[in-house]
């Protein structure tokens, strides 16, 4: 691995195939440094999905794409690159989405895989940029938006998917502000989100986790959009953890909540949220703070990364093909049938 220096951060790319090799922002530097570090097998692509350098349920998918054109460009075993890139994170179906569609070409050529990876990578920007425009349609002037973990450009293949419809909306002068959660343990909201939004010049006020329901019960908030890791045929949705608590909050203060997410995260083989694994991750995310204990030695500690929020607790699910109101199991057999 490689490292190599990016240019001014507000022109970043999370993920560049340059040169045969996948070049990935390191996300756990941000944002106080920028550098891309170098890839060339699929082992190590998934060593850096598990390792959070690329995060987020569509960013992952498309880095794990790559990472199996990578093995197909050396020669190796491809069954082998499938298997070492599925064990590196469970939750997010777009990870397996996106080996899926690259072994269904059953095909060792690496042309031909490496230009599949670069059109689920375009594909990406595609949705997002629509999805971007259909749920913008639904935020009236002067919108106060509270957002959750990160969804924007450094997690899909450019724009975002929540953040995807903050930004069209603001673009659409709609956006009066946006609180952005910090999303402990990992901070994505605070590391990555702000510094996202703050490029864009988006007004963003980051709010502790714990803060969101006074500010739900003191302030005009209109909506609390977030993104997705994997929907389920019921429309149960699991994204990372604290967005359930926010959509009970939200219920309770009259706050309208829309998701966001591309169909490839949708998992229509799983009937219900109560099936989708959820990610524990080591408990010094928790004990410790960038690399500093922050609680006694030899404390324990939960540290689930996601959570699933039940159907009924969302207004609506904004996807490239369309917005699903009031999902359910029939709304999103409808979209999936068009
Ligand atoms: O653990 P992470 O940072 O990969 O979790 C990311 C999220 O939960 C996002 O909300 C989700 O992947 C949607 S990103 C467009």
């Amino acid at each position: 691995m490689t490292a190599l220096s990016t240019g001014h951060p507000a022109s970043f790319h999370a993920i560049e195939w340059r040169h045969q090799s996948l070049h990935l922002l390191d996300q756990r530097a941000l944002p106080h440094e920028h550098h891309m570090l170098e890839y060339t097998t699929a082992a190590e692509v998934a060593a850096a999905i598990r390792d959070m350098v690329v995060r987020g349920a569509p960013a992952i998918g498309i880095a794990a794409a790559y990472g199996y054109a990578l093995d197909a460009l050396a020669g190796r075993d491809l069954q082998d690159a499938y298997q070492v890139l599925a064990e590196s994170r469970p939750t997010a179906v777009n990870l397996f989405w996106a080996l899926e569609r690259m072994a269904a070409l059953n095909t060792a050529d690496a042309h031909t895989l490496v230009a599949e990876a670069r059109r689920i990578h375009e594909e990406d920007i595609a949705a997002n940029l629509t999805m971007g425009q259909f749920g913008a349609s639904l935020i009236n002037d002067n919108s106060v938006i509270y957002t959750h973990c990160n969804t924007g450009a450094l997690a899909t293949g450019g724009h975002g998917t929540a953040l995807g419809v903050i930004r069209s909306a603001w673009g659409d002068n709609k956006v009066q502000q946006v609180y952005a959660g910090e999303t402990r343990p990992w901070l994505q909201g605070a590391r990555l989100t702000a510094w996202e939004l703050m490029q864009d010049n988006i007004p963003v006020s980051l709010v502790c986790d714990g803060a969101a329901a006074q500010l739900f019960r003191r302030e005009k908030v209109d909506w609390v959009i977030v993104g997705a890791d994997r929907i389920t045929a019921n429309g149960d949705v699991a994204n990372k953890i604290g967005t359930y608590s926010l959509a009970v909050l939200a219920k309770h203060h009259g706050i309208n909540v829309m998701v966001v997410a591309p169909t490839t995260t949708f998992d229509l083989s799983l009937p219900s949220g109560d099936d989708i694994p959820i990610e524990q991750r080591p408990q010094e995310e928790v004990t410790s703070l960038a690399g500093k204990p922050i609680a006694p030695a030899g404390c324990q500690a939960l540290n689930p990364s996601f959570d699933v929020t039940p159907a009924g607790l969302i207004d609506v699910i904004a996807t490239e093909k369309g917005l699903i109101m009031q999902p359910d199991s029939d709304s999103i057999a409808l979209l999936f049938s068009r």
